[in-house]
């Protein structure tokens, strides 16, 4: 049987996507195979498209060994192979495919059981779902901060897939969050639940004349001696990116030879994503925490979306619909 799919064989720009037929995949034992109905186009997506030297080691030399991209999903169960116990056919899961077999831009994907999968939030909607990944890289920097009551954080960049989770899951952890955007976000970021909002784009972000514990860099834009300034003398910085010209990475080198945990980089840890697709659920059903949604594009025009996440200008996700709209 054959299914749907955005296919990449070669490395370049969003030309190389192209819808075609590819195998429907097979539930091995302990997998639950998915319809899906929703999937995103984001900036690891992007990545994979167009990687660099190091990237290659990781996603293949001369050509990326999967030919099917896609992390997030959401959709329902069509088949469990042996031995699955948690999953039936019929139930709505969202979740997040490994990055090692094919995804979730397709009809169809196979996840393991064990892994980033979960039974949908009570009354969301597929495409509310697809959130998971900026909101794992958001949770795993708050981990590593032990952000919690009492703590002041800046989150800068905090209109974009993870910039925005880290506002919502920080403010979940009971932390005082200031977060700074450009003037076109500043709503968003209100509405997110920041408690103070700056606008990058007509203040110096630097110069508020705060000190916070932690500052979380979401977007990779800033140099670190802008930050500087902003931090308490024990305050740590994070960032998602290698920041202008690679900046913050001899910072890393030095905080790890230091172990001074001084600066950090959000790596979520291996194998957390089964834990951690379960904890959103619950901070989804208690509304600390929703989706932002910049655009909606059809499977067919999957290549229009990868354009445009390509910009640096998304708020929030990119929704890719696979399947007819959700009922709900
Ligand atoms: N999402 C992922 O899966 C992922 C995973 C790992 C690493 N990363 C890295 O993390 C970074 C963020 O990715 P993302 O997906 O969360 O967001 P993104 O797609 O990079 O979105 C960026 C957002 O930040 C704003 N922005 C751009 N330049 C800015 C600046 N100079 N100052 C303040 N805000 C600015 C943009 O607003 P305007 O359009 O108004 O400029 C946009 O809303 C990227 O560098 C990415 O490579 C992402």
């Amino acid at each position: 049987m054959m299914m749907r799919a955005a296919l990449i064989r070669r490395y370049g720009s969003p030309d190389v996507v192209k819808i075609g037929d590819a195998p429907k995949p097979l539930p091995a034992a302990g997998e639950v195979l998915i319809r899906v109905h929703a999937t995103t186009v984001n900036r690891t997506d992007c990545g994979e498209l167009r990687p660099g030297v190091i990237g290659r080691l990781f996603f293949g030399l001369s050509r990326p060994r999967r030919t099917i991209f896609g992390f997030d999903f959401a959709g329902v169960v069509e088949a469990v192979g042996a031995e699955v116990t948690a999953f039936k056919p019929g139930d709505r899961v969202f979740g997040m495919c490994p990055s090692r077999s094919n995804g979730a831009h397709a009809d169809y994907v196979c996840v393991p059981e064990s892994g980033a999968i979960a039974l949908m939030p009570a009354n969301a909607r597929f495409e509310d779902a697809v959130v998971c990944e900026g909101a794992y890289y958001a949770d795993s920097g708050l981990k590593r901060f032990h952000v919690g009551p009492g703590h002041k954080i800046l989150i800068y960049g905090a209109s974009g897939a993870i910039g925005s989770s880290a506002v919502q899951l920080a403010k979940a952890y009971g932390a005082e969050v200031t977060a700074v955007v450009p003037t076109r976000h500043l709503e968003l970021a209100r509405s997110l639940g920041a408690d103070r909002v700056i606008d990058c784009s007509a203040e110096d972000f630097s110069r508020i004349g705060e000190r916070f514990d932690f500052v979380f860099e979401a977007v990779g834009k800033t140099s670190y001696f802008r930050y500087r300034r902003l931090l308490k003398p024990a305050g740590t910085f994070m960032a998602t990116d290698v920041g202008p010209w690679g900046q913050y990475l001899p910072l890393l080198l030095w905080s790890a030879i230091a172990k001074n945990n001084r600066v950090l980089v959000p790596l979520p840890p291996p194998g957390g994503g089964h834990a951690f697709v379960a904890f959103l659920k619950a901070r989804m059903e208690a509304g600390q925490f929703r989706a932002v949604i910049d655009r909606t594009y059809p499977l067919e025009a999957i290549a229009e979306a990868y354009r445009y996440v390509e910009t640096g200008q998304k708020a929030g996700i990119v929704v890719i619909e696979v399947a007819a709209a959700d009922p709900l």
